[in-house]
């Protein structure tokens, strides 16, 4: 099928390289001119794994870019809109992108098409696509209306697109469920899945992916539903291990307790410094609206952003608790982006936790895999550095040494080196990437989420279980002492 993105983001550029991939004939559309000359010249303006490869493998036989809106709707048999869905001041979706959009391929209609809704938007935007579409002129049989959430992730977009758990397709009517079908088919069928060269996907896969046919509406409201569960999991998990921490159980060990029944399974249950990202924050925001003008106070949304705003002041409380006073203070920062894998550092926790720091007066040594410059255009400040090209060189001299994103090679550290290359053995971890033993094993004092502070054999304390201990156990740092002290506060 000849198929249309109008915008070539996150969403719009995976998804149409992917259908391309799949055998249909895609044009990649965005007005963003710079954008498109990259992809014209065979660059990737995102850092994804495989797109890269799959871009190279399409351009230019199956997969064209482009910055005419009309010229492709006319070519297409089909226009999926995956433009952006920002958060109003309101807190609501801002929907100005997709509206501009539908009256643009209103204008350019000429025969038969699906109009598919990709952007994550609020229930009922079918409605109002269909009405913009009629009152720019597109007669109203010349089109169908559809919703066709996506849930892939950053980082892992493109297997979650070629692998995906579900594809819901929300069509109100023949015309959009057989579109949808045929666009689909290569992975419903299994076909795509025998081909030699396809992308290599999860050891368990089933075979086939599974396609929900329900009508549009409840095809928009499963993706903030899905959204919302699962940023309300981040949260309750985030909001346990403020107890265990307490009590000094071990949130990991709870977690895999928890996760190991089937009702509730073990993902999306890392404690940490809270979820960000350009998808969660704006999405459960945008539900809890919705929810409020259809008459439902949605107060559980509500508390989930609470928790989660909170989890990031906590991570302070605990930095502050590790190292007393910040003001002067030079702290080695391990990630930028919102989540390892990718360099997307909108909405990011870790952003916002090096600001918080900045402000109370530390320096703070940056190094992000892939998300530096990102950040450096985002937050440019004298007391941060993101020039930094490894672990240790943020560690060498540090006070602490904090991980605020969850980036696989941050998992793996030579810690007896980040030991030798501190300035005191603090180490912070917001994502938990560490046991408390490997860490405590290297002679650094390890502060995590959702565990008390481990302290190593060297280092004797009196830290009992059952108190709160990151905020009355202060590492006291002095000139020329290179071992800590602990001091219990009353
Ligand atoms: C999320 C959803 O997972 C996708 O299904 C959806 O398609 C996408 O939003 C979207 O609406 O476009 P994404 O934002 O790429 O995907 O990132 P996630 O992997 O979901 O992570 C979101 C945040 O939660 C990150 O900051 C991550 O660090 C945090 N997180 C995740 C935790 O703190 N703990 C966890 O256990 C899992």
């Amino acid at each position: 099928m000849k198929i249309a993105f109008i915008g070539s983001g996150y969403v719009g550029l995976v998804s149409a390289t992917c259908l391309a991939e799949i055998g249909h004939e895609v044009i990649s559309v965005d007005n963003d001119h710079e954008k498109i000359a990259t992809l014209e010249r065979g660059g990737v303006p995102i850092h994804e794994h495989l797109l890269g490869q799959l871009i190279n493998r399409h351009h230019g036989k199956r997969l064209h870019f482009s910055t005419d809106v009309r010229d492709s709707v006319r070519k297409s048999d089909a226009v999926f809109i995956t433009v952006g869905t920002p958060q109003s001041e309101t807190g609501e979706a801002d929907l100005s992108f997709v509206e501009a959009v539908a009256s643009r391929i209103a204008s350019a209609i000429d025969r038969k098409k699906l109009i598919v809704e990709k952007s994550t938007v609020p229930v009922r935007t079918c409605d109002s696509l269909r009405k913009t579409l009629v009152l720019n002129g597109a007669p109203r049989d010349s089109f169908s209306v559809a919703s066709n959430p996506e849930f892939l992730r950053e980082g892992t977009a493109v297997t979650d697109f070629l692998y995906p758990d579900r594809i819901v397709a929300g069509a109100d009517d023949e015309f959009s469920v057989s579109a949808l079908q045929e666009i689909y088919a290569p992975l419903t069928s299994g076909d795509y899945y025998s081909l030699k060269d396809r992308v290599p996907g999860p050891s368990n896969w089933p075979g086939k992916a599974q396609m929900i046919l329900t009508n549009a509406k409840s095809a928009e409201l499963i993706k903030h539903a899905s959204n919302s569960f699962l940023a309300m999991k981040i949260s309750f998990i985030n909001a346990v291990s403020r107890i265990s921490e307490a009590v000094g159980a071990d949130i990991s060990e709870v977690c895999a307790g928890i996760g190991s029944d089937n009702r509730i399974g073990p993902k999306f249950l890392n404690a940490g410094i809270g979820y960000g990202g350009s998808c969660f924050p704006k999405d459960i925001s945008a539900f809890h609206a919705v929810a409020s003008q259809y008459g439902y106070d949605f107060s559980l949304l509500s508390e989930v952003m609470r928790i989660n705003e909170e989890q990031r002041s906590q991570f302070l409380c605990k930095v502050r608790s590790a190292v007393w006073t910040l003001r002067g203070k030079r702290l080695g920062v391990l990630g930028l982006a919102f989540k390892g894998g990718t360099e997307d550092v909108r909405e990011s926790p870790a952003i916002a936790i090096v600001k918080a720091l900045v402000k109370e007066g530390a320096q703070v040594h940056a190094y992000d895999p892939v998300a530096s410059s990102k950040a450096a255009a985002q937050f440019t400040d004298p007391s941060v550095s993101y020039e930094a090209m490894s672990p240790y060189e943020v560690a060498e001299g540090s006070d602490a040494l904090l991980i605020l994103t969850e980036w696989k090679e941050f998992a793996d550290l030579d810690l007896s080196r980040i030991r030798k290359l501190l300035k005191y053995p603090i180490f912070v971890d917001g994502r938990n990437l560490y046991s408390p033993k490997q860490v405590t094993d290297a002679g650094l004092v390890y502060y995590s989420i959702g565990r008390p502070p481990a302290l190593p054999k060297e280092i004797d304390s009196p830290i009992e279980a059952g108190r709160e201990l990151s905020d009355s156990v202060t590492f006291v740092p002095s000139a020329g002492r290179k071992t800590p002290a602990i001091e219990q506060s009353a």
